[in-house]
Parts: structure tokens; C-alpha cells; sequence
């Protein structure tokens, strides 16, 4: 076969291989599945919980929900690379498929978080399970890296157990005391109470869980979009070198950053088509609900400062307070860019999406007007490196 012949039938294989990719890709999340691990996404969790504590409830069973954390991803994305992220996140998958049964549910809640939900399961065994998988985590022998320190919070839960919300915040403010005590360990939130547990675990980081799952519940596009945006933004924020209480701050910030929209009226909210200019007024409200929502609770004065300028524009001509250039928040002027970048390549019930390459050439034209340019130049960069490098994972 000659040079070029050869050549044409690897393009052509290449093709081939990126379309079933992507038609992969598509199914799987039609079907409410992560791309990456092939479990269930979060809001397919939830939506099984939910039933899971309804059958609970009517045959008096018991359950748990666990949430587990990588501890330190981002020092492994730093020292490895993504690619030995990837790895690990998919042995971690297929440790807790091996470690669970198979009416068991796994589901993926964030980048680096994952949840369980072990069916019929009291205290007893639910600690067994939790520990033996934590211990085969250790263990593990992923090139380079080795093995995979876990973190993981539980809520049991019964017959008299039916919020979602609350179970999550409860198993959250476990796992933050799992991580507070050095990471790599389980504790199961203390059953001494109603009240007390939920709003204890309310002041904690996991406050942001419950919020994000509000916002799923009240706008699906929104809190999908949401966490969408979350990788981005703090893959971005990591390349700008931005510092990890920064970081944290910004991704904290993406996935609330429309919060505020649950307090926009729905028929504005889900109206199928452009805005009136009175409607766009309302919605250019949300930013400032969000930043008052977040004010309400302790320890969120950043990100609450965060999510009040995230439609500021870089020329001064954004919202509410027509701030420019480095006078916007940084973790502002990443979200924008980021959220941009995601609302153009999804299809709304009036428009269609935009390909990738329109919507870098997007980025790049408002860079300077709309967009802070350094950081758009970061977000190239790093859309550009994924999409090259899902490619060749291809062939
Ligand atoms: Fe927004
Ligand atoms: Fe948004």
C-alpha cells in the first residue's frame, strides 16, 4: 500500500473511532451515566435514593449512604499527570463494583467524589463493607501512583428517613470530619438526633452538596450545567496558579455560581424562548440572590463575593456592578469564561448547541471584550489538551 493510501485509511480509521467515541459518550450519558467511570451520575443517584428510601420506609428496612473523597487528587494530577488520574478513579470504580453487591448503587457526585448507597444494610455491616473497601483502596498498585487514600462519611439511615438532602449533608459533615482527622479513614455521623446532625453538617463544606442538589431539583439544565462547569473552572484555576484554598474557593463557586436562580420565578426560569427585556432584568437578579444565600450561611464570604460577580465582563460592561478587569474576583472572570464555553455547546430547548471549534473561536473573539484573555488563553489550552487527548484514548 503506498504512503498516502495509508495514510488515508488512518484518517479514516481515526474517524471512525472518534464517532464511536463520542456516540458511546452520548449514550451513556442519556442512559445518566459518567463518561469517564460509566456510573451513575449524580442526579440518577439521587434519583434512585430517593425510591430506595421510600421502600425503606414502607417494608421498615435499613440502609446507608456513603460518601467517599479521593484524598489529594489534585496533588496526583500535579505529580503524575490527568492520565494517572484517570487511572485511579477508574480503579477506584471497579474496587468499590468488585467490593459492593449488585444491588448496591455507586454513583459519581463531583470530580473526585463518589457515593454509595448499600441496600438493606444495618451498622454492622455497612462499617465492614466501608473498612474492607478503604483497606483494598490502600493497597492497590496503580503505576506511579500506588495506592488510592480514601476518605468516607456514612448516614445510616431507616424507616423514618425520607430526605435526600439532609442524608447527604449528614454523610458529608462525616466525611469532612474523616478528612479533618488526616483522610483515609470512614466515620459514620453519630445517630444522637434530628436536628442536630443535619445542621451541624449544614455550617460545613457539604452545605455546597445540599445546595447543588436543591438547584438540580428546581432546574435540571441549571444544576447539570452546574457541575459541568465545575471541571473546568478549577482545571483553569490550577493553571493560572491559583492557590488551593483558592481553588477550592472557585469550585465551590462554580457549582453555586447560579444558585440564585432558585429564586427566580419559573415562568422565567423555563420559558422556552428569549427573554423580554423586563424578564432578562429579573434574571440578572440571580447573581445577587446566590451571593445572599451563600452570605447565610458561615465560612462562604469568598465564594459568596465569587458568585455576585460572575457576570461581570471584562471591558466593565457586565453585571450588577460593572466592575473591569482585575477588579472582577479572578474566580468571577474563570466562571464566566468556563460557563460560556458550556452553554454554547449545549442545546437549549431554542437553540441548537455549537460545535467546539465555533465556540473556541467564540472565546477567543470575546477575549479582552467579554472574557479576562488570560484566562481564556487558559481555558483553550486546557479544552484543546482533553479533546486531543480523548482522541488518541481512541485508537
Ligand atoms: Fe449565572
Ligand atoms: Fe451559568
Amino acid at each position: 500500500m503506498s504512503v498516502r493510501r495509508e495514510r488515508d485509511q488512518l484518517a479514516r480509521e481515526l474517524d471512525a473511532a472518534r464517532r464511536r467515541i463520542a456516540d458511546l459518550e452520548a449514550a451513556l450519558l442519556r442512559r445518566g451515566r459518567d463518561t469517564l467511570t460509566a456510573v451513575l451520575r449524580i442526579e440518577a443517584f439521587r434519583e434512585q435514593l430517593v425510591e430506595e428510601l421510600r421502600r425503606t420506609r414502607r417494608r421498615g428496612l435499613q440502609g446507608a449512604l456513603v460518601v467517599l473523597q479521593i484524598d489529594r487528587l489534585a496533588d496526583i494530577h500535579r505529580d503524575h499527570g490527568f492520565a494517572a488520574g484517570d487511572a485511579v478513579l477508574g480503579a477506584l470504580v471497579e474496587a468499590l463494583r468488585a467490593g459492593t453487591r449488585t444491588e448496591d448503587l455507586i454513583g459519581r457526585t463531583g470530580d473526585d467524589r463518589f457515593a454509595l448507597m448499600l441496600r438493606e444494610a444495618g451498622e454492622a455491616a455497612t462499617r465492614a463493607c466501608v473498612a474492607r473497601l478503604l483497606g483494598e483502596l490502600q493497597g492497590l498498585a496503580i503505576e506511579s501512583v500506588g495506592g488510592i487514600s480514601v476518605s468516607a462519611g456514612v448516614a445510616l439511615f431507616g424507616p423514618e428517613d425520607d430526605d435526600p438532602v439532609a442524608l447527604f449533608a449528614i454523610a458529608g459533615g462525616a466525611l469532612a470530619d474523616a478528612q479533618a482527622a488526616g483522610g483515609g479513614r470512614a466515620v459514620i455521623a453519630a445517630d444522637d438526633g434530628e436536628d442536630l446532625g443535619v445542621s451541624a453538617a449544614l455550617q460545613r463544606r457539604d452545605a455546597v452538596e445540599a445546595l447543588a442538589i436543591a438547584l438540580l431539583e428546581r432546574d435540571r439544565y441549571t444544576g447539570e450545567h452546574s457541575e459541568s462547569v465545575v471541571e473546568m473552572a478549577v482545571a483553569v484555576a490550577r493553571s493560572l496558579g491559583l492557590s488551593p484554598t483558592q481553588v477550592e474557593d472557585v469550585r465551590a463557586a462554580a457549582l453555586l455560581h447560579d444558585i440564585g436562580k432558585v429564586g427566580i420565578p419559573d415562568a422565567i426560569l423555563n420559558k422556552p424562548g428569549p427573554l423580554t427585556p423586563d424578564e432578562r432584568t429579573v434574571m440578572a437578579e440571580h447573581p445577587v440572590i446566590g451571593e445572599r444565600i451563600l452570605q447565610a450561611i458561615g465560612g462562604f464570604a469568598q465564594v459568596a463575593g465569587i458568585v455576585r460577580h460572575e457576570h461581570e465582563s471584562w471591558d466593565g460592561s457586565g453585571y450588577p456592578d460593572g466592575l473591569a478587569g482585575a477588579a472582577i474576583p479572578i474566580g468571577s472572570r474563570i466562571i464566566l469564561a468556563c460557563d460560556a464555553y458550556h452553554a454554547m455547546t449545549s442545546d437549549r430547548p431554542y437553540r441548537a448547541r455549537m460545535s467546539h471549534a465555533d465556540a473556541f473561536m467564540e472565546l477567543r473573539r470575546c477575549a479582552g471584550r467579554q472574557f479576562d484573555p488570560q484566562v481564556t488563553a487558559a481555558l483553550v489550552a486546557r479544552l484543546y489538551h482533553e479533546r486531543a487527548g480523548r482522541a488518541l484514548h481512541a485508537v
